[in-house]
């Protein structure tokens, strides 16, 4: 088992091995009796495991190994499972679950288990962390982004009409759970979204996680990525399904990136902001694209935009966008973004968490660690646009048709 303690306010252990959901229910009430001492641990008598409905399909049934796990410990369990998708990570959802807590009586020495990807996470997260003014939560990620990403560093939260993650609170788990094994149901196009996420914390802080990565993936027909050509087909994704087993100890180094960052600034007043490389730009692909590019494709564009922004400004070493795009077409991406330098600055400007007249970018400089850059807001234009120029150009065919984007295949 490898084990990560994360050195918050709240302490709590990130624990990787395969089978951890069959040992769900004797791990949570061992670190309970840890926490609480004494009988202390025996006061839980209830969990809520929530999930949407995919993952409550694949994991969170009866028949399945956690429910059984947790009641073999002595829990009495209920399960909350709403419907699938961005969409219904919103207020409704969370406050559905608030009832389904009251309803069931829930006491603040009772617990959430959040069993799922970043959307679960993040609302079973939040609504522990206003039931009762705080009640403790377990992550169980199924997805390799929640698993190196999400389901670390306690951010929770959901969207507002007026934008992504607007509502939300700093809520550490008691304990994050990975079982690996969880990644033979994730569909390829999943594991390339939490693929984006695993490579940013390599370009954030260590390198060693690329090079491994590197080692481990076949080279494509793409790879590597001429620059005034197509990007990689997302069907090569496909290709690095057989090395989903060799992932666990890049997945525990990119924990570990997450991890350092977390404990320096919990909240996000610095360092921590080093974890949206490639977001402020990827968040601006993802909303041009009406949300059809899924996240960690938007990132990976993100991620390239700025490092070749960057490089053209000397920001940056001047190998260093070659290298992410090596990295990237190597897994997969496409790297194609048809978005106009006019739109991609309106949507990050219109970002309801930007404020004032700066913008924090955060600029890699492979293989050295990425930093903090602050830039006008009136300059973010240019800098997308000298980043695009960097960018492959689609040349089959384009994905902007009728003013809406359409992904591969659409
Ligand atoms: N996902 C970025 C963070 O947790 O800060």
């Amino acid at each position: 088992m490898i084990t990560i303690h994360v050195n918050t306010a709240r302490e709590y252990d990130v624990l990787l091995a395969d089978g951890l959901r069959s040992q769900a229910g004797e791990l949570i009430r061992e670190d309970l009796y840890r926490r609480r001492g004494g009988s202390g641990g025996k006061e839980a008598r209830q969990i809520c495991v929530v999930s949407d409905q995919t993952v409550s399909d694949l994991f969170g049934g009866r028949e399945q190994t956690l429910i059984p796990a947790l009641e073999e410990a002595g829990f009495r369990v209920t399960t909350f499972v709403f419907a699938d998708g961005e969409d219904h990570k919103r207020m409704e959802t969370v406050e559905s679950l608030l009832d389904h807590l009251t309803a069931h009586h829930f006491t603040r020495t009772d617990l959430i288990v959040a069993l799922g990807g970043g959307i679960p996470g993040d609302v079973a997260g939040f609504a522990a962390a206003i039931y009762l003014r705080g009640i403790d939560f377990v992550q169980i990620p199924t997805s390799l982004l929640a698993a190196v990403d999400s389901s670390v560093g306690g951010k929770t939260g959901v969207n507002l009409p007026a934008g992504k993650n607007l509502a939300g609170a700093f809520h550490q788990p008691n304990l994050v759970l990975f079982d690996p094994s969880v990644l033979k149901t994730l569909p390829p196009d999943r594991l390339q979204d939490g693929m984006a996420e695993l490579l940013k914390a390599g370009f954030i802080g260590d390198p060693e996680i690329l090079r491994t990565a590197m080692d481990l993936q076949e080279p494509t027909a793409a790879d590597p990525g001429t620059p005034g050509q197509n990007g990689a087909a997302g069907s090569d994704a496909e290709s690095f399904l057989v090395r989903r087993e060799a992932l666990l100890p890049l997945i525990a180094r990119a924990i570990d990136v997450k991890r350092r960052i977390v404990e320096e600034d919990e909240r996000e007043s610095g360092s921590r902001k080093l974890l949206n490389l490639g977001h402020t730009v990827g968040h601006a692909i993802e909303r041009c694209s009406d949300y059809r590019l899924s996240h960690g494709k938007a990132v990976a564009q993100g991620m390239l935009l700025v490092a070749e922004a960057a490089a053209r400004r000397r920001l940056c070493r001047e190998g260093c966008p070659k290298t992410i795009r090596q990295i990237l077409t190597r897994f997969g991406f496409d790297l194609c973004c048809p978005f106009s330098p006019e739109d991609l600055a309106e949507a990050a400007a219109s970002d309801k968490k930007i404020r004032g007249e700066t913008i924090t970018l955060v600029i890699p400089d492979y293989p050295g660690p990425c930093r903090l850059e602050s830039l006008p807001v009136s300059e973010l234009e240019g800098f997308i646009r000298d980043g695009l120029e960097g960018l492959p150009v689609d040349v089959s065919e384009g994905l902007i048709r009728d003013g809406v984007y359409h992904s591969d295949g659409d």
